[in-house]
């Protein structure tokens, strides 16, 4: 991966392109970045940005194959695609996981004292599966209607991509419906292959039948 966006950069600053892969290796000439920093946003660009979304679209659909009184609902109605994104974001959130924290002082939460200099895993999918804030919160539920959800996390972090994320789950769900009007798992789902990570949430393939 090192090697891989090393080589990218270098062939940005040979032969510029108007994309932001070029006007951050720009900022890198200008020294408004160091070289570090271009190489860990553009990291953070490439695995943030990409891989939660496809994460996203397969656990998406993988939930509309458990649930096919959802999927139907969301055929009928298919204006209801950014409500239902939403939903899909709640229930098998792509970034199980929020990057670490660490406490400067003594924080309390909910009755608890942690103290300083601790380090924090916060599991955005477990609070987007708190019964207290959401009713039936292991029910996908299409038209919920409830997008206080923290799978974008929080915060000054909270996700800079959300809207482009939301919108590419949206595009890409959608042509998959319009485009294969019956959908069906092709493997046992025992066999899956969940993605070997804390952080991610995600499926390595998802194996379908379409017919139409
Ligand atoms: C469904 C898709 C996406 C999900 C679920 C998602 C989720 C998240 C989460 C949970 C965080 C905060 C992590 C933390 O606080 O520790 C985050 C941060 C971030 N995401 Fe996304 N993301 C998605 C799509 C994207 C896209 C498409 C981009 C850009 C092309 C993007 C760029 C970023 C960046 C740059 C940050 C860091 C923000 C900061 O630290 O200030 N994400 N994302």
């Amino acid at each position: 991966m090192n090697d891989y966006l090393r080589e990218l950069m270098a062939a940005r600053r040979a032969a510029p392109k108007d994309d932001i892969l070029t006007e951050l290796v720009r900022a890198c000439d200008r020294r408004e970045l160091t070289g570090q920093e271009v190489f860990s946003m553009v990291f953070l660009l490439l695995i943030g940005g990409h891989e939660t979304t496809v994460n996203l679209l397969g656990t998406a659909t993988l939930a509309l194959l458990h649930h096919p009184d959802q999927l139907a609902w969301l055929r009928a109605h298919p204006e209801a695609m950014p409500m239902a994104v939403d939903e899909f974001l709640r229930y098998e959130s792509p970034v199980s996981m929020a990057t670490l924290r660490f406490t400067k002082e003594p924080v309390t939460v909910d009755g608890v004292e942690i103290p300083a200099d601790e380090l924090v895993l916060v599991s955005l999918g477990a609070a987007n599966r708190d019964p207290d804030r959401f009713p039936e919160p292991d029910r996908l539920i299409l038209e919920r209607n409830d997008p206080g959800h923290l799978a974008f996390g929080q915060g000054p972090h909270r996700c800079l991509g959300a809207f482009l994320g939301k919108l590419e789950s949206e595009v890409a769900l959608c042509g998959l419906l319009d485009r294969f009007p019956h959908i069906e798992p092709a493997a046992d789902e025992k066999t899956l292959p969940w993605r070997n990570t804390i952080m991610l949430r995600g499926l390595e393939s998802l194996p379908v039948s379409v017919h139409g």
